[in-house]
């Protein structure tokens, strides 16, 4: 299928989507996975950013020919390789608009941050993937009432402070005995409302170190203080609150 006819689909398939949401919350039995499939989709977007920050962060360039179709149309096609999922063919994915409604917000995510994405002459725009994943939550929660952040004990934006819950979960997954990389789920109540709550931690790897490393209290290229994390300790959690019927 070509980029267009994609594009096409998506611009569609989302403007339908946004009203049948709020009609139909996820079904009992298999929201499990759909969480799982949302947290899925997150990353795979971070990871396409990440891919793409050298390029970002050139100052000798102008366009960068980094746009939000190409977000979108490179989410789909990961996600497909590691689900299986072909959300080209919506009608065969079981959830395919809630999931095509996050796919768009990653797009637009990164179709409003053309300007300074394609800004020459500066090096570092701060453009990195924990701000992606918090304008995608945001846009996200807008479209469809499922809530995901990015969070973590330490927290630098106060947006990504972690509830009560979170907090507890974070503790948990900090904690030795926890196996490495389990997530948590969870049937809860929000607000009087039921939902399913899931998270799925995250772990400092070598890139991460250069802003959340050491020395503990320096300053990162974002002019935030340094965490002082070391390789392989928690550094969060992926955060989903999803409405159930
Ligand atoms: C370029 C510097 C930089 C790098 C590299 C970086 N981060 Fe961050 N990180 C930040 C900033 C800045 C924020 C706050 C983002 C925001 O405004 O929401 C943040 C936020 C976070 C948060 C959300 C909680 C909070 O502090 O608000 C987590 C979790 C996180 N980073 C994990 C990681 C992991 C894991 C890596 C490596 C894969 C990483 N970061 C790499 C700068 C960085």
């Amino acid at each position: 299928m070509t980029q267009t006819s994609l594009s096409w689909r998506m611009a569609t398939g989302v403007a339908a989507t946004v009203l049948a949401l709020y009609a139909s919350p996820v079904m009992a039995g298999n929201e499990a996975e759909v969480a799982e499939h949302l947290i899925e989709l997150v990353k795979i977007g971070r990871g396409v950013l990440s891919e793409q920050m050298k390029n970002i962060n050139d100052p000798a360039k102008a366009d960068k020919g980094f746009t939000g179709d190409y977000m979108s149309s490179q989410v789909v096609e990961r996600f497909k390789k590691s689900t299986k999922l072909d959300l080209r063919i919506p009608n065969v994915v079981p959830q395919a608009n809630l999931y095509l409604a996050l796919v768009q917000a990653e797009k637009e995510v990164v179709d409003e941050a053309q300007p300074i994405i394609n800004k020459p002459g500066i090096s570092f725009k701060g453009f990195i993937p924990a701000v992606f994943a918090r304008r995608v939550g945001e846009q996200f929660y807008k479209k469809s009432g499922v809530r995901m952040k990015l969070t973590g004990i330490d927290y630098r934006n106060a947006n990504n402070k972690p509830d009560d819950f979170e907090a507890e979960v974070l503790r948990m997954f900090n904690d030795p005995r926890h196996p490495k990389g389990q997530s948590y789920v969870r049937n809860t109540m929000v607000d009087g409302k039921p939902v399913l709550r899931m998270m799925d931690p995250e772990y400092a790897g070598p890139t991460c170190l250069g802003c959340h490393g050491s020395p503990k209290g320096d300053r990162d290229v974002t002019g935030m203080k340094k965490e002082g994390w070391k390789e392989g300790e928690l550094a969060g959690a992926i955060s989903v609150v999803l409405p159930l019927k």
